[in-house]
């Protein structure tokens, strides 16, 4: 047995995230590991990858010897078990061993394959070596409690049970059953998937002992993998525990939210033991039973919910009743949700500060769920509130029900405002549109609410006539505060969750640039 072999101890309490590592080529395979392990200790090698796993391992003793530090899992998956190796289980073990002997602590072997060996040969690598025995159902989320117990005839120091997520309620069935188990059992579980990407977070609070993630954007091991540096900063996995609350941000789609980012930042810097995910609701019932079980605390809801989220809900404030449309949920003590509308003040909190809006007379463009909480709140303000729409009767329709009035497109040039605000997505992504042309912007502030890009091309012109703009960016900001505010019953820090999202956009914005799209990722809601 080599020095570096089982002499290396574990920590007690494992790092919350490991790191898998894939490449076809060793050398690249540890230059990558040598380029992590000191932000990431855990780190998993995946051998099956490798064109000839047993040369590779050479590599990972060298690592090993230069990083006594690091916590190493050696993975030689089996194709037949959803992995790259395409040797028989004998040759497995075999890659196993000469991991363990590298410097690998754990070694990562699925129970399918720890059925075919010899109970001496398991016995060997158990002696040899820590275990991590796995399950991974390509497939679905079912029978985790049967296929458990199949697993429990084999000693080992972590059980890995991973399934598929099809839909958010099998997130659910992952957590019961890892809450239930992780009493008795060192357990990791996780579903895969782009339904079972909160298990991955969520997983550690029901007591899975570490989630995987992926080294770097595009290198995913797992389908739904998310980078090891998001779930450490955004979802700040390492903090998590049974007593943080759930908050979730839910739409369809919702992949690019930044809801998340700019929650989490306020959580952070206000210390409150909670985490906000995002949840891709394909099904608002689907979303509904992960409300309840979680349970989680709080929505920030968007695209196409802001409206059919009202039947479930216990009461809403008299505004977001007018309006129609609900963005922020809160689970009150007695578990009653109840629904507010932030967009509100999302658009009312950056005027305040800037001109006094009673009589102030005031164009929307749009009448859309955006524009109906522009064109309510002003009114409740006491505006003058002018509607315009390109769907000429829902601009009326909205107009009489709050009491507005509306204007038509080719009176525009001879009418003037004190404020002008768009709440269409006309402008969003490309820069180049503008739902006005420059002589139609005769106000003495134009807001926005399409916030990428931060300048519009709308701002720009209302900027050259001399208008002072407010950016959607701000909308953005004070809708979320508000909604920290009604979650926490705290005040938001508004500076620090500004800036993250400013980060976030320019990083998108190099990005587009560095991959010549010249142009940040197009997205469907505002958002
Ligand atoms: P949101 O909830 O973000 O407000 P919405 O409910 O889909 O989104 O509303 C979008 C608004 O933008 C609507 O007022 C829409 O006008 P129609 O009622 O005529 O559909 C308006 N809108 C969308 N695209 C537009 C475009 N290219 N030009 C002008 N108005 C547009």
């Amino acid at each position: 047995m080599n020095s570096l072999g089982p002499a290396r101890i574990l920590p007690l309490r494992l790092p919350r995230v490991c790191v898998a590592i894939s490449g076809t080529d060793a050398n690249e395979m540890t230059d990558k590991a040598e380029s992590l392990v000191r932000d990431n200790p855990l780190l998993e090698f995946r051998l099956d990858y490798l064109r000839q796993p047993s040369a590779g391992v050479a590599r990972v003793r060298r690592f090993a010897g230069f990083h006594p530090e690091a916590i190493l899992i050696g993975t030689c998956r089996r194709a037949v078990n959803g992995g790259k190796f395409r040797g028989n289980v004998k040759a497995q073990l075999d890659i196993l061993l000469k991991a363990a002997d590298a410097g690998c602590q754990l070694v990562d072997i699925e129970i399918q394959s720890a059925e075919q060996l010899r109970h001496s040969d398991f016995e060997k690598l158990r002696g040899r070596v820590g275990i991590v025995l796995s399950f991974h159902d390509f497939k679905a989320t079912k029978n985790l409690e049967a296929t458990f117990r199949r697993m429990l005839a084999f000693p080992a120091d972590y059980y890995k049970v991973v399934s598929t997520a099809n839909t958010l309620a099998d997130n659910v069935e992952m957590m019961k059953f890892l809450q239930n188990q992780s009493q008795r059992h060192s357990m990791i579980g996780l579903c895969m998937g782009e339904q079972g990407i909160v298990s991955r977070v969520l997983g550690l609070r029901a007591g899975s002992v570490f989630t995987y993630g992926a080294a770097n954007p595009g290198e995913e091991t797992a389908p739904g993998q998310v980078t090891a540096r998001t779930l450490r900063d955004t979802y700040r996995v390492e903090q998590i525990d049974q007593a943080t609350r759930v908050y979730a941000v839910v739409g369809d789609p919702i992949a690019h939210s930044l809801s998340p980012l700019i929650m989490n930042t306020a959580f952070r810097r206000e210390s409150v033991n909670a985490v906000c995910i995002a949840l891709h609701a394909k099904k608002i019932d689907d979303l509904m039973t992960c409300v309840e079980e979680i349970p989680i605390h709080g929505l920030a809801v968007t695209m196409p919910y802001k409206t059919e989220i009202l039947k479930y809900l216990e009461n809403t404030d008299p505004l977001t009743a007018k309006v129609g449309a609900c963005n922020t949920v809160v689970r009150a003590q007695d578990g009653n949700l109840f629904g507010f509308n932030t967009d509100i003040a999302g658009v009312i909190r950056p005027l305040d500060q800037r001109l006094s809006l009673p009589g102030a007379k005031v164009l929307v463009l749009g009448a859309g769920g955006a524009g109906k909480a522009a064109v309510f709140g002003l009114k409740e303000r006491g505006a003058e509130v002018y509607v315009m729409n390109r769907t000429a009767a829902k601009g009326q329709k909205l107009a009489r029900r709050a009491h507005a009035r509306v204007i038509k497109r080719k009176d525009l040039k001879k009418a003037s405002f004190d404020l002008i605000i768009n709440a269409t997505p006309v402008g969003m992504g490309n820069g180049k549109q503008s739902i006005l042309s420059e002589p139609e912007i005769n106000a003495r502030y134009v807001m926005d609410m399409v916030y990428e890009p931060v300048e519009t091309r709308l701002l720009k012109l209302a900027k050259d006539r001399g208008a002072h703009t407010i950016t959607g960016l701000e909308m953005f900001t004070n809708q979320a505060a508000r909604q920290f505010e009604i979650w926490t019953g705290k005040p938001a820090p508004i500076i620090e969750m500004q800036s993250a999202i400013t980060n976030a956009l320019a990083a998108a914005a190099a990005e587009a640039a560095r991959n010549g799209t010249g142009k940040a990722k197009k997205k469907k809601s505002r958002r």
